[in-house]
């Protein structure tokens, strides 16, 4: 049987090899230390588990609207027009199975074959493949840690070709931590709008922010508005990734597109899961504010523990929950630290290679205090011994 060449060029997730190694080691009775989780380590708040338990009661069983419930778009606007000032109509927003098909969806009806789309680098393991998928060319711009991983508009310019189409942003972003201010953002949009690009603005960790605040380039920029599709979605910020609830917004006649492709693929995402983050965008914000706060608790530990150790480097996350460590000291490839750090010292971390930086690792601190600081003293220990 021969595959597709569409899939064939499709690389297999980096992590999949350490996850099931770690299973491995835990089925041996092996006690790891988890600081390789791309989701909160905290349960789903209680009322939106009520409101998801009604939904079955009630018989919310059947499907949506494709592009989910009008309640929930309703709650998707004024939680847009509230925390970002961005104004998008019911008709704007399509309500997804995660942010993870609502970027797949936009990139679908934005980009084909022979275009460019524009990537910072480090990137989110999947914005290469899924612009792949869609049949176009990732390129990738590479920041660095010297300029807090945030991007150079200047280079962004001088990347852009006849050929390319679009620009995806991650703020705050995975792996880094790093987020675009205002001002960078304005550049950014000066750029995108001389260059005529869509913007694609992954805010999935929009909320997940310590002591900096969120900007959107679709707000920041009126001309850009037009341009950019936004995507967040409720995984992080409630800690809800198995609900599978993200969403986008957009100009009407993309959000419609995308909506005629979900329309064939998947149809609505969970009814029950909607009625769920109804309940976590309308009611009680302080579960959020509680994980917020113990977050940032986190974040000042790490940065405070890695500052102190020798034979790394990193920059310090503003945001999300990930810190992007430099091993180069080390002298090993990262999925060869990685694979050593969890088999002689039985802690999980992601390998840098598949976020594109072959000599970082990336730690999450969606991990308890006291798993954050053994986890540490164990990296110290590892990377003293490679030195
Ligand atoms: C940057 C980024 N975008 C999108 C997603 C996907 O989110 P969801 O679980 O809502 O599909 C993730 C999840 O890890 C992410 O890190």
């Amino acid at each position: 049987m021969t595959l597709t060449e569409r899939i064939q060029a499709v690389q297999p997730s980096s992590t999949l090899r350490i996850t099931a190694l770690a299973r491995e080691l835990k089925a041996q009775g092996k006690k790891v230390i988890p600081l390789a989780a791309g989701e909160p380590d905290f349960d789903t708040p209680e009322p939106v588990k009520a409101a998801a338990v009604r939904a079955i009661q009630e018989g919310f069983t059947k499907y949506t609207p494709t592009t989910g419930t009008p309640e929930l778009k309703a709650a998707i606007s004024r939680t847009l027009a509230g925390d970002r000032g961005l104004t998008y109509r019911p008709e704007q927003i399509a309500v997804t199975c995660g942010a993870k098909q609502a970027i797949y969806n936009l990139l679908q009806v934005l980009v084909q074959e022979g275009d460019e789309v524009l990537i910072l680098s480090p990137y989110w393991v999947s914005y290469p493949e899924m612009v792949r998928l869609a049949g176009a060319t990732p390129v990738e711009i590479r920041t660095s840690p010297h300029s807090g991983f945030l991007p150079d508009p200047e280079v962004l310019s001088k990347a852009c070709t006849s050929r390319t189409k679009c620009l995806i942003l991650n703020s705050p972003s995975n792996p880094t931590g790093a987020v675009l201010d205002e001002k960078l953002l304005k550049e950014i949009a000066k750029v995108a709008a001389a260059r005529g690009l869509w913007v694609i603005s992954d805010e999935i960790y929009s909320q997940l922010v310590y002591g900096v605040k969120h900007y959107s380039i679709a707000a920041v920029s009126p001309d850009l508005y037009e341009r950019t599709a936004v995507v967040d979605g409720v995984s992080k910020a409630y800690s809800m990734t198995g609900w599978r609830i993200g969403y986008l917004a957009g100009p009407t006649d993309v959000v419609q597109a995308a909506a005629r492709l979900q329309d064939h693929s998947t149809s609505c995402p969970s009814s029950i899961s909607q009625r769920a983050a109804l309940a976590a965008l309308t009611g009680d914000q302080a579960p959020v504010k509680g994980m917020v706060e113990e977050f940032r608790k986190r974040r000042d530990f790490i940065v405070q523990r890695l500052s102190a150790m020798k034979g790394i480097s990193f920059v310090r996350p503003e945001g999300a929950f990930y810190c992007f460590i430099d091993i180069s000291s080390g002298g090993l490839p990262s999925d060869v630290f990685v694979e050593r750090f969890l088999k002689e010292f039985q802690v999980a971390v992601i390998p840098g290679a598949g976020f594109g930086w072959d000599t970082f690792i990336r730690i999450s601190f969606a991990a308890s205090m006291e798993e954050l600081s053994e986890g540490l003293n164990r990296l110290e220990q590892f990377i003293g011994s490679l030195r």
